[in-house]
Parts: structure tokens; C-alpha cells; sequence
């Protein structure tokens, strides 16, 4: 190993965090095989517990609701051990799970540029957040959003930057990089 690299911690949780389309729920799945550590999507979670999709929350019960969902899935998740967690994209965007979670383990931004999530997302009908509008309308959505949202990415304690990349190489960077 290099010096000064860091290695992957023992202890604590890996979170995976970014904007949709970025690729965390598959990077997640692959890393926690490869690591052989259980893996957690809060999507997923949600998605289980209310025993409903995610769009059908948002249009039955609304955001607000889907928020407070996400918030109590993402404080079990920050009791589990060395596990690798993929956040929702929207999960960082409050305070307290993001300090629940860079309290409990690792982050790291999985980082695409725009028009790599514009090609993955824009005819996405499952990202609610995103509307169902014109395609112009939509790509002026993922870019507000995208802005809006990177700072509080970008506090992770690492960055890959993943555009273009298929997943299995967006894994190895982690590894390479952390271990
Ligand atoms: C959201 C991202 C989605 C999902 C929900 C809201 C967001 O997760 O949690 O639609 O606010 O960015 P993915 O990032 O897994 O698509």
C-alpha cells in the first residue's frame, strides 16, 4: 500500500452519496460483495417498510412524508456495523442524517458530471423528484438540483469521480483508493 493512503476502516459504516442516476445502489451492492460486508439501501428500506414504491409515496403521502421515512431509515442504518449503506440522494440534505452519518462511519461522493446523470435520468419516470414534464424541463431540474446539492456532497471524506464509468470500475477506485 502506499503511504499515506488511507485504508479502509474497520470500523463504522460505508455510506455511498450522491446525486440519482450516480450509481449507488449498484457500486453498493458490488462493494459490499467484494468486501463481504452487508449492504443497506435506504431507498430500498423505505421502500420495503411503507410496502409501496417510492413514486406511489410521493404521490400518495408526499415528500414531506417520504422525508420522515428516509430520516428514521437512515438512523438504523447508522446502528448497523461495517456495513455499506447507499443513501438516497436526498438524504444528506438534512442536517441531522447527515451528521448521523459522518458520525457513524466513512463517505464517499460517488461524483458524475451533468450530462452523465442528464443521460441516465432524463426519460426516468421512478425519480418523482424529477417530474414527468418536457425533457427540457427536466434536464433545468437535474441541474438546479444537481448545484444545490453537490456542497453538501462534496463534504464527504472521499470523491470518485465515476462519470462514464461502468460500476464494476467505479468499485475498483474505491478499493484502490481506500484499501
Ligand atoms: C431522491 C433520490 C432517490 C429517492 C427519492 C428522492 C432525491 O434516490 O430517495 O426519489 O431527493 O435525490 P436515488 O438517489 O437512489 O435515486
Amino acid at each position: 500500500m502506499t503511504a499515506g493512503k488511507p485504508e479502509i476502516p474497520r470500523e463504522g459504516n460505508l455510506y455511498l452519496l450522491g446525486f440519482m442516476g450516480a450509481g449507488k445502489s449498484t457500486v453498493g451492492r458490488l462493494l459490499a460483495e467484494t468486501l463481504r460486508r452487508p449492504f443497506f439501501d435506504t431507498d430500498r428500506l423505505v421502500a420495503e417498510r411503507e410496502g409501496r414504491p417510492i413514486p406511489q409515496i410521493f404521490a400518495e403521502s408526499g415528500e414531506a412524508y417520504f422525508r420522515e421515512v428516509e430520516a428514521d431509515v437512515v438512523r438504523e442504518v447508522t446502528e448497523k456495523e461495517r456495513a455499506v449503506v447507499a443513501l438516497g440522494g436526498g438524504a444528506v440534505v438534512r442536517e441531522s442524517n447527515w451528521r448521523a452519518v459522518s458520525a457513524s462511519g466513512t463517505t464517499v461522493f460517488l461524483q458524475c458530471d451533468l450530462q452523465t446523470l442528464l443521460d441516465r435520468l432524463v426519460r426516468t419516470d421512478d425519480r418523482p423528484l424529477l417530474g414527468n414534464d418536457d425533457l427540457a424541463s427536466r434536464r433545468e431540474r437535474i441541474a438546479r438540483l444537481l448545484r444545490e446539492r453537490e456542497p453538501l456532497y462534496a463534504r464527504a471524506d472521499f470523491t470518485v469521480g465515476c462519470s462514464g464509468l461502468p460500476p464494476q470500475e467505479v468499485v475498483q477506485r474505491i478499493l484502490g483508493w481506500l484499501g
